[in-house]
């Protein structure tokens, strides 16, 4: 009954579509008509405000600190991990958007950060070091996706690779369209449209 209840609660905060009310909100239109398409903040940064794109990666991570803190603090570890899982999931396939959400990146950050602070800031590190070499936020995304699991392994820790491993493996599925522009050489730069 906890990992139900667990799997309820992360899906229905991950399914909070902040990126879409963000930038209605700010009269900025349907974020889903431009760029990717996507929710997230680096297709809200298209639109060209800098600060709804901020305050959309923001929330976006607490999605899943949150998932996980209140279900860890409720039924214990096992349930936090899952309701952040299911808070990932469910910001890519939103129940209210018809099924189509963002690519899970922020989100994943925010549960990876609640599970391990240490790890959650290391991957942030990777993707911002990523991001500054190539100002491309999905190759940022993935290599940071790839680092996950490696640094939870090198930690020592073999419940938390595996998870940051399934994570990572959801979130670069997510991102097929993107590693084929990446492969054909047409992956725009952070904050240009497509
Ligand atoms: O965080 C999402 C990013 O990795 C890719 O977003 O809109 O360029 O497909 P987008």
């Amino acid at each position: 009954m906890s990992y139900l209840l667990s799997l309820l609660i992360g899906a229905a905060l991950g399914s909070i579509p902040f990126g879409l009310i963000l930038t209605r909100a700010a009269g900025l239109g349907d974020v889903r008509t431009i760029g990717s398409g996507s929710i997230g903040a680096t297709n809200v940064l298209r639109t060209g405000n800098k600060k709804v794109a901020a305050a959309t990666l923001v929330l976006d991570v607490l999605k899943g600190v949150i998932a996980l803190l209140v279900c860890q603090y409720l039924w214990g570890r096992d349930a936090g991990l899952l309701a952040g899982l299911a808070a990932v999931v469910s910001h890519c396939y939103p129940v209210w958007l018809g099924f189509k959400g963002g690519k899970g990146v922020a989100t994943a950050a925010g549960v990876l950060l609640a599970a391990a602070w240490w790890m959650g800031l290391i991957v942030a590190g990777v993707w911002l070091a990523t991001a500054f070499l190539t100002r491309i936020s999905s190759a940022s995304a993935l290599v940071a996706c790839a680092a996950a699991p490696i640094v939870a392994l090198l930690a020592g820790d073999m419940n938390l690779a595996l998870f940051a491993l399934v994570l990572a493996l959801f979130v670069a599925w997510r991102h097929s369209a993107n590693i084929r522009r990446l492969i054909a050489g047409t992956e725009p730069r952070i904050g240009k449209g497509k």
